[in-house]
Order: structure tokens, then C-alpha cells, then sequence
């Protein structure tokens, strides 16, 4: 590999961060609300704390609607925030265009669920790769050979039976391959997925999140996994970060979250998904559809706990107070954001 070079930084070394990140969306003002003063915002993600280190993958999981696809937007900086950091290597970055985006596009790339629309249709799978390595400036001497190498990259061989095709000969699993390679082309550190499987065949969806694991591992990339689909994440992250109306509910080591979940919107959705090594199987809906009651209104959220209100063991202060995230048990790195973990809690 000449234009890819194999990572050379130190796995573990920190690349971006989420610190208290936070996105509320004005609500479009009603007539009758022109003679009030009501500010109406939904509020999609609230201070929300995540770290990405080179050689990790940490999946965010959530149902829909939580703010998942804002949180990698806003990593992404393809949205202002409203309020907290984005830090890059430690450096607080907030890019809007021109050449600082470009800059901070070359280290940060995003995936999206569908890869026919994030591809464009009149144009070649040639076509996308190329401009991915010129305007990253990575093509090196020889653009063919740069090109062979990405489809290598992500087992599109031979690399000619696919570089002059278009995105609608080619499969879902296949087209998500080239969006894959068009991400690599810019020699990213971190790849931020916004559920990149959810729309392929059932039966494919492991051999795009194994080509991910193997990305991660040879090029030492930092991903985030966004998905609603819990057991995926016990498979594929290092780190499980739980997510439930614009904010985190629970994190630590994917094995510990998904198998001895502390938050009780943790316990629900690992029960709509009732095999844990189904991973194949896990549908769309399951997770959603299950599970007493609907997720609350974001642009009046319930105060306390966003959670209480469908919780099976809410105590009357989860109604008032905002819990904060409480260290459970003794696995290092495991919090749940839950009063039912709160030592006075325990002991009273
Ligand atoms: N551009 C936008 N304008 C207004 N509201 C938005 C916008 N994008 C997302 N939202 C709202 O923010 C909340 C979180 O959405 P999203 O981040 O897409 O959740 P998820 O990816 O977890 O399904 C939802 O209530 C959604 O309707
Ligand atoms: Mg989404």
C-alpha cells in the first residue's frame, strides 16, 4: 500500500471528543405564538460527554429519535452546536467551510445508513473514488493504482469488475463497500457511522461490520457505530454508550453494558431484543416497537430523569432531579446516569 499508509499512531490515543456537546433546534414559530414569548426548541441532544480513540470502536445506541444522527452531525461539524466542545486531539474546533471543513473533513469522515443516496447515480464508482483522493490530496503518483488499492481495501475484487460501474448495478451491501472506500480516500483518523448496516440485507450485514472491525484494526481508526440495535453493539464496540432522549443514560465496556445493563432503559431494550446473539436477526422494529409507553416529547422534555415517565421503578425524585452519571459496581468505566444508583439511595 502506498497511498494508504498503515496507521502509525498509537492505538488508544485520543482523537475526538464530545464535552457537554449539546444541539437544540428552534421550533418554526406559530402565529398565535407571536404575540407570546415562547421560544419553542427541540431539544435533541443534551450534554453529551464521548471520547473516540484510535483503534476503538464505540457504538451509540438508542432508540429513534434519541439524537444519535445529531450527535455524529455535530461531530461531523455539518451543524453549529449550541452549546459544549468538539475537541480534535484535544483542540476545541468549530469549522462551518472552506478549506478549515476540508481540513477537518480529511480526519473526520461519516458514513450514512444509505448508501444509494449518499452516492450520487449518474456517476461512476471511478468517478466517486477519485474526487475523494484529489480533493484529499491523496492520490499520489499513480491514481490507479490508489484506486485498486482502496477497492482492495474493502474486498471489492477484482478492483476493475467495479471501478466503472454505477452505484445501481452494484448491491447495498456493495454500494456501503464504495461509500467505505470514498470515506478512506481521505486517509480519515476516526469514521463516524451512522447506522451503516441498518439498511442492508439481513444476511450481509455482518460482512460490512467484520470489513469495519478489520478497517479499524490495520488502519487504527477511531469509529463511532450508531445503532438502535444493541446486540450489534456487543458484537462490534469496545465501548457501548446508551443514549435515551438527547441524553446519555449509560456507558462503559460493551461486554458489562450489554450483559449486566444498570440503567432500567438499558434493561428494556436489551429485553426487545431477545437474543443477545441474534445479531443477524435484530429487525428494525424490535426495539422500538416493544417496551411500555413512546419516547416523551423533546421540546418539552420531562424534567428529572427524560426516562422517568416510562421507568418500572422511577422513585419520586427521578421527577425532579437530573440524575448524574453514578459509577456502578466495581467494573471501572461503567456509570448509568440513575438515582437508583445513588450511594444516600442505597443506603437509606
Ligand atoms: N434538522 C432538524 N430540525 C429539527 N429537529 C430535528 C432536526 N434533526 C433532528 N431533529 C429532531 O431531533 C431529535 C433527534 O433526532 P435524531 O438525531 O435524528 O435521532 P436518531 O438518529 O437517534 O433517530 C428528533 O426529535 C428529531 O425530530
Ligand atoms: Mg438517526
Amino acid at each position: 500500500m502506498t497511498s494508504i499508509p498503515e496507521a502509525k499512531a498509537p492505538a488508544d490515543e485520543v482523537v475526538l471528543e464530545a464535552i457537554g456537546l449539546t444541539k437544540h433546534f428552534p421550533v418554526r414559530r406559530q402565529l398565535r405564538d407571536l404575540f407570546s414569548n415562547r421560544h419553542d426548541a427541540v431539544h435533541a441532544v443534551d450534554d453529551v460527554n464521548l471520547t473516540l480513540r484510535r483503534g476503538q470502536v464505540v457504538a451509540l445506541v438508542g432508540e429513534s429519535g434519541s439524537g444519535k444522527s445529531t450527535v455524529a452531525r455535530l461531530l461531523a461539524q455539518l451543524y453549529p452546536r449550541t452549546g459544549g466542545d468538539i475537541r480534535l486531539h484535544g483542540v476545541s474546533t468549530k469549522v462551518k467551510s472552506g478549506s478549515a471543513f476540508r481540513q477537518y473533513c480529511a480526519r473526520v469522515q461519516m458514513i450514512f445508513q444509505d448508501p444509494f443516496a449518499s452516492l450520487n447515480p449518474v456517476h461512476t464508482i471511478r468517478y466517486h473514488l477519485e474526487r475523494s483522493l484529489q480533493i484529499h490530496g491523496n492520490a499520489g503518483d499513480d491514481l490507479e493504482t490508489a484506486l485498486h488499492e482502496l477497492l482492495e481495501r474493502v474486498s471489492l475484487t477484482p478492483p476493475e469488475r467495479y471501478l466503472d460501474k454505477f452505484p445501481h448495478e452494484l448491491s447495498g451491501g456493495q454500494r456501503q463497500r464504495v461509500a467505505i472506500a470514498r470515506a478512506l480516500g481521505a486517509q480519515p483518523e476516526a469514521l463516524l457511522a451512522d447506522e451503516p448496516v441498518s439498511m442492508l440485507d439481513v444476511s450481509i450485514r455482518l460482512g460490512v461490520l467484520n470489513l469495519l472491525r478489520d478497517l479499524k484494526e490495520r488502519l487504527n481508526l477511531a469509529i463511532l457505530y450508531i445503532t438502535h440495535d444493541i446486540a450489534s453493539a456487543r458484537y462490534f464496540a469496545d465501548q457501548t454508550m446508551v443514549m435515551y432522549a438527547g441524553r446519555m443514560v449509560e456507558g462503559g465496556d460493551s461486554e458489562t453494558v450489554t450483559q449486566s445493563p444498570a440503567h432500567p432503559y438499558t434493561r428494556l431494550l436489551i429485553e426487545s431484543a431477545p437474543d443477545p446473539d441474534r445479531l443477524a436477526g435484530a429487525s428494525e422494529a424490535a426495539g422500538e416497537e416493544r417496551g411500555n409507553g413512546e419516547p416523551p416529547s423533546l421540546i418539552h422534555p420531562p424534567t428529572g430523569c427524560r426516562f422517568h415517565p416510562r421507568c418500572p421503578v422511577a422513585m419520586p425524585r427521578c421527577s425532579t432531579d437530573l440524575p448524574v452519571p453514578l459509577e456502578i459496581g466495581d467494573v471501572p468505566g461503567h456509570w448509568a446516569a440513575c438515582w437508583l444508583y445513588d450511594k444516600a439511595e442505597v443506603a437509606s
